[in-house]
């Protein structure tokens, strides 16, 4: 049986093409999720997608994962990285590999950004590294 991987995104990242693509670029979620499934293809993983710009319902999708036999997560938390004590308890609870991904770098924009919540509580982290965040964290976890 091959491995699982939940792909997480939180608020605004529908919006991927369109918000401030001088600091998100011009691709959109869709094309995110292609890049995703195509390395996922690669490594002979499966991978499912959940976006939500609620924060209980990531909370909630956290805690659908716990048990289910999900090899690990890659979460790009958004702008609730910077304030979710919730979705910081969630991942602490969950005890599933978790790597916190940004496609921007966090650390060269504005101070309140510096900060995460989350990313201590996580496997690991990556920021800056546009799309490609995701696809190395997806690497990470399929081995
Ligand atoms: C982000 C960075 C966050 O600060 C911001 O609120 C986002 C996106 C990123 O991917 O670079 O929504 O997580």
């Amino acid at each position: 049986m091959s491995k699982k991987i939940a792909i997480l995104n939180g608020p605004n990242l529908d919006r991927l093409g369109k918000r401030e693509p001088d600091v998100y670029g011009s691709q959109t979620l869709e094309d995110l999720e292609k890049a995703v499934l195509a390395e996922a293809d690669c490594l002979g993983v499966e991978v499912e997608f959940f976006q939500s710009n609620h924060e209980g319902a990531l909370v909630d999708k956290i805690s659908s994962l716990v048990d289910s036999g999900i090899a690990g997560v890659v979460f790009n938390p958004g702008a609730y990285t910077h304030t979710s004590v919730a979705l910081r308890d969630a991942i602490a609870a969950s005890g599933l590999f978790v790597v916190e991904v940004h496609i921007s770098n966090v650390y060269q924009r504005e101070e309140f950004r510096h900060k995460s919540l989350t990313a201590p509580v996580s496997t690991g982290a990556i920021a800056g590294l546009g799309f490609y965040g995701y696809v190395a964290a997806l690497r990470f976890l399929a081995q």
